[in-house]
């Protein structure tokens, strides 16, 4: 079965390396920046041999699965009508000591992804893949079913949509767990125990439970973003690596933990 095309909105860090890694799966890859394919041309060349250079229009509509690895603060530039009926990744973090303070994200009590989600209202968002460095990305996947295989949370309110990307998740090299709706995506964004740390699918769930309200980062003084680490995607956890273990699935309605696993045929965690 010939796999989904990806279209990457934002070529650089996250971007490239989530266009190679899925190249390795077998996906074939469109990636766009903000100055269009002429700017990109030799760096695909040499970095990225095999993907195709396009416009960020055409990334959105000649692709099957949209894939946004662009500064959350551009994401009014995404072409929102391309991207109707589609799959959106979601794998942006509103990270202010990166990106500075958004007052739109500051103020709203909602998860980023909700927003984007509010941008693209006739796309179904899947936030995912936003709490993985993007070397680990391409260092870290393993085949299914290997003893201490890396975990990363997906959430999105459409259940088909999240069978897809669990697919493409586990293309990558990874498990997965479903952390329901995509008003749950704060507990995986930055500062959360989720987000740079290594897990299991066993122990990403407990993480995932164990993030509170106050490690998200709207809730960061501008001294505490001063002080902060500018890059915590790796390797501040010192959870211990165990075994992979995908389990029984738990059943539910659209939207709720578990569904993903289920609907796989495998459960996402155990
Ligand atoms: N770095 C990681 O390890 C990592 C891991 C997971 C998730 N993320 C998330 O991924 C996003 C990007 O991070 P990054 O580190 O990859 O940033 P980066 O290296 O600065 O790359 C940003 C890319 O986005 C492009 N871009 C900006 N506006 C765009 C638009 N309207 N349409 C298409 N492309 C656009 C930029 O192109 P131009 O140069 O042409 O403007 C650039 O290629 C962030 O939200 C980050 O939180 C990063």
């Amino acid at each position: 079965m010939s796999r989904p095309i990806l279209g990457i909105l934002g070529a650089g860090r996250a971007g490239t390396a989530i266009a190679r890694q899925s190249m390795k799966a077998g996906y074939s890859v469109l990636i766009a920046n903000s100055r269009g394919p002429a700017s990109l041309r030799l760096m695909v060349e040499v970095l990225i041999p095999g993907a195709t250079a396009v416009t960020a229009e055409e990334a959105v509509s000649r692709s099957d699965i949209v894939y946004l690895a662009l500064p959350l603060g551009k994401y009014r530039g995404i072409p929102a009508e391309k991207a109707a009926g589609k799959i959106v990744i979601d794998a942006m973090n509103y990270w202010p000591a990166v990106d500075g303070f958004i007052e739109e994200f500051q103020q709203d009590s909602r998860s980023s992804s909700e927003l984007i989600q509010d941008f693209l209202p006739r796309s179904q968002v899947v936030k995912t893949l936003n709490h993985i460095g993007y070397h680990e990305l391409e260092e870290e996947g393993l085949p299914p079913g290997t003893k201490g295989r890396r975990a990363v949370v997906l959430a999105g309110n459409n259940p088909e949509a999240k069978v897809v990307v669990a697919r493409l998740i586990s293309d990558l090299g990874f498990d997965f767990i479903d952390a329901g709706p995509l008003s749950e995506g704060w507990r995986f964004g930055p500062g959360t125990p989720v987000f740079g740390g290594r897990y299991t699918a066993r122990d990403l769930r407990e993480a995932l439970e164990s993030a509170s309200r106050e490690q998200d980062t709207r809730g960061w003084a501008r001294s505490d973003i001063e002080t902060s680490p500018s890059d915590r995607y790796s390797g501040s956890s010192s959870a211990p690596m165990q075994m992979s273990a995908l389990g029984k699935p738990v059943s539910g309605a659209a939207g709720r933990r578990g569904d993903v696993g289920e609907a796989l045929g495998t459960g996402g965690q155990d």
